[in-house]
Formats: C-alpha cells, sequence, structure tokens
C-alpha cells in the first residue's frame, strides 16, 4: 500500500495522478467536459461530468501503472474552488447545473448588498470581498431561481457542497456530507477565525443551515471511496482548494512563503502563518490549510485571465496555432512598441474587483502586428502578477524582503515570461523540478496522514529548483512600462 491517487477536478478538465511511494508520477489519467455558457457572462458545469470524469480518469491512471486498489495507501482531492453543486441528498440528483466560480450572473446582487453597507462585516467574518466569484450568492441564487428549491432545502431535503464536497459524496456513496476548510474559507458563509460557519452570513443571504457539510482538516478522515468504485475501499485523507494544494505542493509552510499558479487565471498565496492578515488592498485573507487542527492563513490574490489570454490569441485573434509559439513570436516583436493589453474578459479581479470591466488594448500604430499583441499579452501576466505583489507587500510589510515567488502552471513553461515577471516583480522567481505542484500537495495532505509519505519538514527538503529567474531590467525602464500599465488599467476600470 505504497501509492497514493491525486484526484484534480478543475475548471476545465479532470485530472488523477497516481504517485509512488517515493512522490514520483507513474501513471495519468486526464478528461475535459463540456463548459456551458447559457447567457453571456454565466458558465455552468453539469455535476454528472464532473463526477463521471472523476471515476474515469481515476480507473485510466490505474490501468495505466498496473495499480490495484489495494495498493493505493490513501485519496487526495484537490478542486476547482467556489463552484456551487446543489442535490438531492436521498437520490444524489443535482437540482441544478453546478455554478461556476467564473459566473457573474449575481453581480447586481452582490452590488446591492456593497450598497447596502455589508461589505466590512463580510470581509471581517469570511475574508473576502462582495464579489460574485464566491459561492454563497451563487447557492442564493440557486435557491431563490429555481423552481421548489427553496421549500426542499428548508425541508433538510438537499446538500451543498462546492466541488470536493461533491466528489467525496459520490465516492462514499452519499456516506459522507463533508469538505475541507480550505474549501469551506471560499464560500464567504464560513467565518475563518471561529472556524464555524457563520449564522449571519446564512441569515443574510436567506441560506438554511441544514445544506451545509461538515468542515474537517485538509489532512481529515473523509470516509472511504466504495469499493465497487475501483475493486477495494480507499481511504480519502486529505483535501484541499486547487491554489491551497500548490500552496502545499510548493512546501510553502513558513510566514512569507509565496507561491503563485498559472492556470486558466492566476492565483498567488502568500503564507501569513497563524495570523489572519485583513487586507488594506483588497487582497482576500483565506485559510492556506488546516493541518491537524491548526489553520495557517494566506493573502491571496486572484486574477481570473492569465493562460486564458493566450487562449485568446490563439482561438479569438487567431495569431498563433499553439500556445507554444506564443513566446517565439513575442520575441520577434519591437520592444520600443509600448502596446498594453488590459485582459478584462471577465471583469477585473484583485486589487480592482471590477466586475464590469472588460478587455482593451492600447498603444497600437501602423507598425503594430500580432507579435506586439502578443507580447503585450504575455506582459500582462506579469504586469497583474506586480499589482497583486505590490498589494501583498503593502499589507504585509514583515515580508516584503523575503519575497521569493515560487511558480507553477502552464505558463511557466515560457523562459522569457517568467524573466518578464522577475524584472516587473524586481524579485527572484523560482521553477521547481516538479510542475504537478496542485496534485502534489493533494497527494502529500493525504498520504502524509496515511503515514506513508514524511512529514512537512522532509517534504519540505524535497523541493527542488529547476531554474532561478533573477531581475535584469534597468530600473527607469521597468518603471516606464509599469507607469504605462496603470495608466491602461486606469481607463480600463468600468468606472471611468
Ligand atoms: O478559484 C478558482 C480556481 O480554484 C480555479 O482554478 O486551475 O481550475 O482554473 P483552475
Amino acid at each position: 500500500m505504497t501509492h497514493v491517487l491525486a484526484i484534480d477536478q478543475g475548471t476545465t478538465s479532470t485530472r488523477a495522478l497516481l504517485f509512488d511511494g517515493d512522490a514520483r508520477v507513474v501513471a495519468r489519467g486526464q478528461e475535459e467536459f463540456a463548459q456551458h455558457f447559457p447567457q453571456p457572462g454565466w458558465v455552468e458545469h453539469d455535476p454528472a461530468d464532473l463526477w463521471s470524469t472523476t471515476a474515469a480518469t481515476c480507473r485510466e491512471a490505474m490501468e495505466r501503472a498496473g495499480v490495484r486498489a489495494t495498493d493505493i495507501a490513501a485519496i487526495g482531492i484537490t478542486n476547482q474552488r467556489e463552484t456551487v453543486v446543489l442535490w438531492d441528498r436521498t437520490t444524489g440528483r443535482p437540482v441544478h447545473n453546478a455554478i461556476v466560480w467564473q459566473d457573474r450572473r449575481t453581480a447586481a446582487f452582490c452590488a446591492e448588498l456593497r450598497e447596502a453597507g455589508h461589505e466590512d462585516g463580510v470581509r471581517a467574518r469570511t475574508g473576502l470581498l462582495l464579489d460574485p466569484y464566491f459561492s454563497s450568492t451563487k447557492l442564493a441564487w440557486l435557491l431563490d431561481n429555481v423552481e421548489g428549491v427553496r421549500a426542499r432545502a428548508e425541508a433538510g431535503e438537499l446538500a451543498f457542497g462546492t466541488v470536493d464536497c461533491w466528489l467525496i459524496w459520490n465516492l462514499t456513496g452519499g456516506a459522507v456530507h463533508a469538505t475541507d476548510a480550505t474549501n469551506a474559507a471560499r464560500t464567504m458563509l464560513y467565518d475563518i477565525h471561529r472556524g464555524e460557519w457563520d449564522a449571519e452570513m446564512l441569515r443574510l443571504l436567506r441560506i438554511p443551515e441544514s445544506l451545509l457539510p461538515e468542515v474537517r482538516d485538509s489532512d481529515g478522515d473523509f470516509g472511504m471511496a466504495r469499493a465497487d468504485l475501483f475493486g477495494a475501499e480507499i481511504p480519502i485523507r486529505g483535501v484541499a482548494g486547487d491554489q491551497q494544494a500548490a500552496t502545499v505542493g510548493q512546501a510553502c509552510f513558513k510566514p512569507g512563503m509565496l507561491k503563485s499558479t498559472y492556470g486558466t487565471g492566476c492565483f498567488a498565496l502568500l503564507n501569513t502563518g497563524s495570523r489572519a492578515v485583513t487586507s488594506e488592498n483588497r487582497l482576500l485573507t483565506t485559510i492556506a490549510y488546516r493541518i491537524g487542527g491548526e489553520t495557517t492563513y494566506a493573502l491571496e490574490g486572484s486574477i481570473f485571465i492569465a493562460g486564458a489570454v493566450v487562449q485568446w490569441l490563439r482561438d479569438g485573434l487567431r495569431i498563433i496555432r499553439d500556445a507554444s509559439e506564443t513566446q517565439a513570436l513575442a520575441e520577434r516583436s519591437d520592444p520600443d512598441q509600448p502596446v498594453y493589453v488590459v485582459p478584462a474578459f471577465a471583469g477585473l479581479g484583485a486589487p480592482w474587483w471590477d466586475p464590469e470591466a472588460r478587455g482593451a488594448i492600447y498603444g497600437l500604430t501602423r507598425g503594430s502586428g500580432p507579435a506586439e499583441i502578443a507580447r503585450a499579452a504575455l506582459e500582462s501576466v506579469g504586469y497583474q502578477t506586480f499589482d497583486l505583489l505590490e498589494a501583498m507587500r503593502r499589507d504585509w510589510p514583515d515580508g516584503a524582503e523575503a519575497t521569493v515567488l515560487r511558480v507553477d502552471g502552464g505558463m511557466t513553461a515560457s523562459d522569457w515570461t517568467l524573466q518578464f515577471l522577475a524584472d516587473m516583480l524586481d524579485a527572484p522567481v523560482d521553477r521547481p523540478k516538479i510542475l504537478e505542484t496542485t496534485a502534489l500537495g493533494a497527494a502529500w495532505l493525504a498520504a502524509s496522514r496515511a503515514g506513508v509519505w514524511p512529514g512537512r519538514e522532509e517534504f519540505a527538503a524535497g523541493w527542488a529548483l529547476e531554474r532561478r529567474f533573477e531581475p535584469t531590467m534597468a530600473p527607469e525602464r521597468r518603471a516606464e512600462k509599469l507607469e504605462g500599465w496603470r495608466d491602461a488599467v486606469r481607463r480600463t476600470l468600468s468606472a471611468d
């Protein structure tokens, strides 16, 4: 029983990774699933797809490696966060599609709550801001807009969960309705300081308490995956939202350690230890992990569009055929053309939180072409990360000097992007040897709890650097480029 199975249920695909006893990936399964866009700004997933791709990719990974359920010591789950599933406790049938974190349908409701003066209270207790990104207003939308759902919820017939919780329910055949503290922290219904569901938020959003799952440690006991799924029961012993799992996988266990993951979006988490730092700069305060009953907090900056800007170059503008061409195209650009892409395709996240902003390109001349736009698109990722780090440095001055950014995610394959990132941050950027940090984090939570992998210190000592990018840009050039970016953002914000 030396293997560990990590489930990574993401926004566009589901993956299962099988690790051996030395924390090496021995097999993978991966499946994409349908995205549903019923109206502009709305994004849904079919919960049945989330579950069926999970079961299928787990089986695929096991078959590829020739590993049986009896060889697997534990399952770890990591997942797209905030996405809401609501289902019937008896039949296990969802009452509606899952409403995805990117969905903006509750923007007006959030604005109303803000105008009614609720933002400070929400921030103080949940660490979050009144933005449609989080689960609570999406759950309230389901209760208020899907016929019969409120009555069924009040009668105790329904269960709510983020995606981890939905998968645990299905893996255990409905025996366990539980989530972990990191996922609970993204619902905007959880008091992150007291570590309990927040009665005031439930009252404000008219959410019946009976819907809610039990909140357990990230290395908690989440029951057993049913024997009929994989051939024998497998214990579920680790759960964390994907960005928190990446923080663990990057071994950012000490206060001041910082990671940033570049997937569809970009999410930077700064470990602040046992202290929940309240941001003065519109960052989020969140739970990094809760291990053995002890909560570690983080400041988080969330950017909605990072890697997605490269997809847009490919599928929207069609100036590249494959994401891997972006760097070469950017390198051919004229460096003296101050072109800026502000990728506010889904509004702007931290530190602006402007759901109504929309994307823009500035500084085009007759000489601008695909190369300049590709460079500006890649640079937008560096600028946005700079905005997050600036906010973090202001919120947490104790950590400012120590800033080294550990990066992971698809975009970090581009050396050019990471060099630009180091130049903008004026700080080193570290790319680790193992880039599967999200799955690794979930696997470690489960495996350390199951006693088959080493504890925190030894795991952290195993983190290995592949390459460090040091800042090299002249200070005047950097200042000029950042000033151009600030100006571009100012012109993009919806209030202007
Ligand atoms: O908060 C949203 C985040 O968890 C989604 O991550 O990697 O599925 O795009 P990802």
